[in-house]
């Protein structure tokens, strides 16, 4: 296992940085768990729903006693969630009145390449500040639009997808003051499973950030005042506050009866291994039903679980193994002082709840190894002054594999360091760590995983349907900033 102090240092690299809040940090357990409202189609027809979605400026009160200005989608922290079915078509349309321009990519979508937010397929007002904006190699091809319009077939599973900035070289500074949300996707085979749901059913988007003394997020600043990632902030920008659908340590009032939590590690940098505290007896309180990718064939009990950013773990709890008036904390162990707290439970007395744990969930095609065509190797590694993929800083065009449509391959990530590696356009399966198997979180379809310093991972590909440019990367949104990613063409 990971030791404690893993955010802050980690064999072989150098230390995170910690940015402390220049506030008094705010009460534990004080706020109530917010839930972001679900968006409303602004029109649908036989094929498609249709939305849109314009990110602006807006202040919000995260905490209690003090604005904070969050750049927000629909001007909310986080956005408001999506919901799709799966097949069925979902159109986007993006505006943003923010003062720089943004890209949006939805996160485990199966997306084709021009829907997907390509870092130079931007949107925004034509009104910007472009200070600093032209430092990243490539940024002089991108393309700002007053809208853009993004077609999700939908052609995949039931899983927890989210939507977040994707902007060449300083995807890091706009999500964290703000741009991300929950898109879910619903399937038959999961409604079929009768898991709890309406306020049974809670996203739980886990962001930590740092507050200046006006209320305001504080993010490091490149001199000159452009937003950026100085040299000392190139492991990362960690916080020392942690939201929870952007309040601080919120409570939530449980009835005691099942509770299903989409968990979303939204981070910038930091990982997080969350346990219930206290466990109730027996243990296994954290019942893993799904991960980035959906349902798993059967559930895992674990006491906790890691996610590193962007990882999703979907899991059941059974309030009703508490006494009636317990409060249970959900609590980061890896994470020391507040950033070891993450939000409480209040359990309150009995509810009806005709719930019972299917001993099976869902049917998970499994990819054979023994199939794969073609075994690939990306080596993350830090370069000169930026972060690499096998030798490279990213460059827009430049691509670094060809993966025929519909073929399986192997896919090695290797590094000294520690990089949650995702990929767009489709998900995978973990095969094995570090000549091993896979890891307690590995389990069912991922798009994200979190490579440790020395361990390689090994997982097993098949992309299908799209053809186009894509992109594999750190999603350490620092690593990535600082051009830790890669383009790959899928071809026919
Ligand atoms: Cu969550 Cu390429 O991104
Ligand atoms: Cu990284």
């Amino acid at each position: 296992g990971l030791p404690p102090l893993m955010n802050r240092l980690l064999p072989g690299g150098e230390p995170g940085r910690l940015l402390r809040s220049a506030l008094p940090l705010p009460a534990r357990h004080a706020v109530e768990l917010p839930v972001p409202a679900v968006l409303r189609p602004v029109r649908s027809d036989a094929g498609a729903d249709y939305y849109e979605i314009t990110a602006r400026r807006a202040t919000a009160r995260l905490l209690p006693g003090h604005d904070t200005e969050v750049w927000g989608y629909q001007g909310t922290f986080p956005g408001p969630t999506v919901e799709s079915r799966s097949g069925r078509r979902t159109v986007i349309t993006h505006r943003s009145e923010l003062p720089r321009p943004t890209a949006v990519h939805l996160h485990g979508g199966h997306t084709p390449q021009d829907s997907d937010g390509y870092p130079l397929d931007l949107v925004g007002t034509g009104q910007h500040d472009m200070a600093g904006m032209a430092g990243p190699p490539g940024t002089e091809g991108a393309t700002v639009l007053p809208q853009r319009e993004h077609t999700y077939p939908m052609a995949q599973r039931a899983a927890t997808l989210w939507y977040h900035d994707h902007t060449m070289g300083f995807t890091g500074p706009q999500v964290y003051r703000g741009l991300a949300g929950f898109h879910l996707v619903r399937d038959e085979e999961e409604a079929a499973l009768g898991l709890p749901q309406g306020p049974r059913e809670l996203p739980l988007m886990i962001a930590d950030r740092s507050f200046a003394a006006d209320g305001s997020f504080a993010y490091p600043e490149l001199p000159g005042g452009a937003p950026g990632v100085p040299d000392a902030y190139m492991n990362g920008v960690l916080g020392d506050v942690v939201l929870v659908n952007g309040a601080p340590w919120p409570l939530a009032r449980v009835d005691r009866a099942w509770y299903r939590l989409r968990l979303l590690n939204a981070s910038n940098a930091r990982r997080l291994r969350l346990a219930l505290d206290p466990q109730p007896s027996g243990g296994g309180a954290l019942v893993q039903i799904g991960s980035d990718g959906g349902l798993l064939e059967r559930p895992l009990r674990h006491d906790s679980v890691d996610l590193a950013p962007a990882e999703r773990c979907d899991v059941l709890v059974d309030f009703s193994r508490y006494p009636a008036g317990t409060r249970v904390r959900l609590r980061n162990r890896l994470g020391d002082g507040p950033a070891g707290e993450v939000m409480a439970f209040e359990v309150g007395s009995a509810a009806e709840d005709g719930f019972r744990l299917p001993g099976k969930l869902a049917t998970v095609e499994r990819l054979d190894p023994a199939k794969a065509v073609n075994t690939r190797t990306f080596v993350f590694h830090k370069g000169k002054q930026h972060w690499t993929v096998n030798g490279q800083e990213y460059r827009p065009g430049r691509s670094l594999a060809a993966p025929r449509l519909g073929q399986i391959e192997v896919w090695r990530f290797v590094t000294d360091f520690h990089h949650p590696v995702h990929l767009h356009l489709d998900p995978f399966q973990v095969l094995g760590r570090a000549g091993g198997g896979p890891g307690g979180n590995d389990a069912g379809w991922k798009d994200t995983v979190d490579v440790l310093p020395a361990q390689g991972v090994e997982v097993a590909v098949r992309f299908t349907d799209y053809a186009g440019r894509f992109l594999v990367h750190c999603h350490n949104l620092e690593h990535e900033d600082m051009a830790m990613m890669a383009e790959f063409t899928t071809t026919e």
